[in-house]
């Protein structure tokens, strides 16, 4: 009845209440219509003169009214509906939910009849948690978590066949009248430990809320809302899960919103979208508005490492490359390319940039007027120490320019505490974007002091783009339209989630990755205190059956990206934490791993 929302709820009942300016009951019809559901079935009780209006209105709802829902539950509600549900099988809602469409399609796809929708434990209202046996059939549930082996918590969204459905309502009869304040969920596991078994499926990165009161509202508006779809059409899309370091998977909300009216770029609505997009940029960073601007590009990364160097290096100066790893080696080659005067410190690819070498390279080198590195070096996984080489640069009157490219919106940067003169990235990586769009964000007086320095490049200057962007709001030459709207998209997911959280899911996702791989008996290459946690390099079996091509297309076939390495003196592949992905994914992820091997003919566990 949602007594909890007080007097929002005076008029109307809960699943009226408006979520993101949408009554919950209108989304989930458009959701469940969306995904090709025919019939919709509303068990109702308090306030239903509003749900008989809705059902007039949309021609493919029913109502079934509950007389008694005053004082029975939700099993007495459904149990209401069975000559209405007839011998259909069904998906079975709550009416407080506000949920992707993928919790839809997923449990559609799910081959066992009888489904109980799961995500992994992250939330913090009152949950409903879930235990599983190996077979995936559903154990236990409480409400308390120390009670369960919580395999994850309740959505509230089930499918289930109707010879489960008869079978359930024959069983609830028998304890009728004393159960009519049963809740469903209690019947489903009733039925599940003695009659029929109910599945269990957990669905990865799922954005859905039950809303109980405004606070949840409130959560859900802020953390949910922009998650989920206003373009309904069409979201059937296949999820790859990307272990690869990028481009990486994307949520359906951050492609769909490439599909838009046609716009000419030069228009000034496009220009308002650019100038927000920047702005929103630097918050990533937190880098001050007064102090850094954003410079966006189109092209991938690698355009971005060859802007800072041809365009931030005055006449008479050196580069200092501080260079353990191929990205850092691609900054080396850039240099040869335009002739700019350099040093190419050289370390280890196995480890951190070793600052002393930094240091001695700044002071025998006064005319370093540019000091440049990696963050996160992809190619292994190490992670360089930006701050302490940002500050050396600093106290040798040198900029620092670093490649945030596989970093930024992963692992939190502040530019002015980090030190940081110029960072970059492009939109598939950190940001869950789509590839076209890269964008260099620095100190703007230096942009404006290069704009005397040697101009190198026609169509790749930093000060020429700079200075367009503030002259007329857009971008020289011609932007990566659709590109630009999917990154407004994921900037506004990234903001949802929020910058610790989503930390904290890209280490979990790692911290699965070394599990499963350590289950296996896979060795990894770098040590576990110098990665990243977004890349493990793991090291090729010793095994003659060994073939990662073979792999990589198992997996792939079964939706599963894996990547080869990118250390020349070692055979490595890698797997990443990039992207719009969860736990769930990677034990999927290593079930299918496992199958692939065994199809190969790898030993398990591996040899070395
Ligand atoms: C650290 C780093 N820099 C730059 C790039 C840019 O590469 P691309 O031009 O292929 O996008 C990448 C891509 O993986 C990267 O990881």
């Amino acid at each position: 009845m949602g007594t909890r929302f007080g007097s929002m709820t005076e008029d109307i009942p809960k699943g009226f209440i408006p979520a993101g300016n949408r009554p919950m009951v209108l989304r989930s019809i458009e959701t469940l219509k969306a995904c090709g559901i025919e019939r919709i079935i509303i068990g109702t009780g308090y306030h239903k003169e509003k749900y008989e209006f809705l059902a007039q209105e949309i021609p493919c709802v029913e109502c079934v009214f509950s007389p008694r829902f005053a004082e029975t539950n939700s099993m007495y509600t459904l149990y209401h509906c069975r000559e209405c549900i007839g011998d259909d099988d069904f998906l079975l809602l709550e009416s407080d939910l506000v949920f992707e469409p993928r919790a839809i399609t997923e449990l559609l796809a799910c081959s066992e009849p009888d489904v109980m929708l799961i995500t992994p434990v992250t939330k913090f209202q009152d949950q409903y948690y879930v235990e599983s046996d190996a077979e995936g059939r559903l154990t236990r549930c409480s409400v308390h978590r120390e009670e369960v082996n919580a395999k994850g918590e309740l959505v509230g969204i089930h499918k289930l066949s109707h010879v489960f459905y008869k079978r359930m309502c024959e069983d609830y009869e028998q304890q009728l009248p004393g159960a009519d304040k049963l809740g469903y969920e209690y019947q489903l596991l009733r039925m599940s430990q003695n009659v029929m078994p109910v599945h269990v499926h957990c669905a990865s990165h799922l954005h859905w809320y039950e809303i109980d009161d405004a606070q949840d509202l409130a959560f859900a508006e802020k953390h949910v809302i922009p998650f989920l779809p206003t373009k309904l059409n069409d979201m059937n899309i296949k999820r790859n899960v990307l272990l690869n370091p990028g481009p990486a998977t994307t949520t359906d909300t951050v492609k769909m919103a490439q599909v838009v009216p046609d716009i000419c770029p030069r228009e000034k609505e496009f220009a308002g979208m650019m100038k927000q997009l920047r702005s929103d940029l630097l918050k990533v960073v937190h880098a001050p508005s007064d102090r850094y601007t954003s410079v966006l590009f189109c092209g991938s990364g690698t355009i971005n490492i060859d802007i800072c160097l041809n365009s931030l290096l005055p006449e008479g100066k050196k580069v200092l490359v501080v260079n353990n790893g191929a990205y850092s080696t691609r900054a080396v080659e850039i240099c040869q390319y335009y002739g700019l005067p350099h040093i190419d410190l050289k370390s280890s690819v196995y480890e951190p940039a070793p600052l002393d070498a930094v240091e001695q390279a700044l002071n025998e080198n006064p005319d370093i007027a540019l000091v440049y590195t990696t963050h996160h070096e992809t190619g292994t996984g190490v992670l360089n120490p930006i701050r302490e080489i940002g500050a050396l640069a600093h106290a040798h009157g040198a900029i620092f320019v670093t490649d945030t490219t596989s970093s930024l919106g992963m692992i939190p940067l502040d530019v002015v505490k980090d030190n940081v003169d110029f960072c970059m990235a492009s939109a598939q990586k950190g940001l869950m974007a789509m590839t076209g769009l890269s964008f260099i964000i620095g100190n703007e007086r230096v942009i404006r002091e290069s704009k005397d320095y040697p101009r190198r490049s026609y169509y790749c200057n930093l000060y020429l783009q700079y200075d367009f962007f503030e002259r007329t709001g857009e971008m020289h030459f011609t932007p990566p339209v659709q590109t630009i709207y999917a990154t407004i998209q994921a900037l506004k997911e990234y903001f949802a989630e929020g910058e610790e959280a989503k930390f904290a899911r890209h280490h979990r996702v790692y911290e699965a990755l070394h599990d499963g791989l350590d289950q296996l008996g896979f060795r990894t290459v770098i040590k576990r205190e110098w990665e990243s946690g977004l890349v493990v390099s793991v090291l090729y079996p010793n095994d003659e059956n060994w073939n990662f091509e073979r792999v990589h297309d198992y997996c792939y076939e079964h939706g599963f990206t894996i990547y080869p390495g990118k250390i020349s003196t070692t055979n490595t592949f890698r797997l990443c934490s990039l992207g719009a992905i969860d736990t769930p994914d990677i034990e999927a992820f290593f079930v299918v791993l496992r199958d692939a091997l065994v199809a190969t003919g790898v030993s398990i566990p591996i040899r070395y």
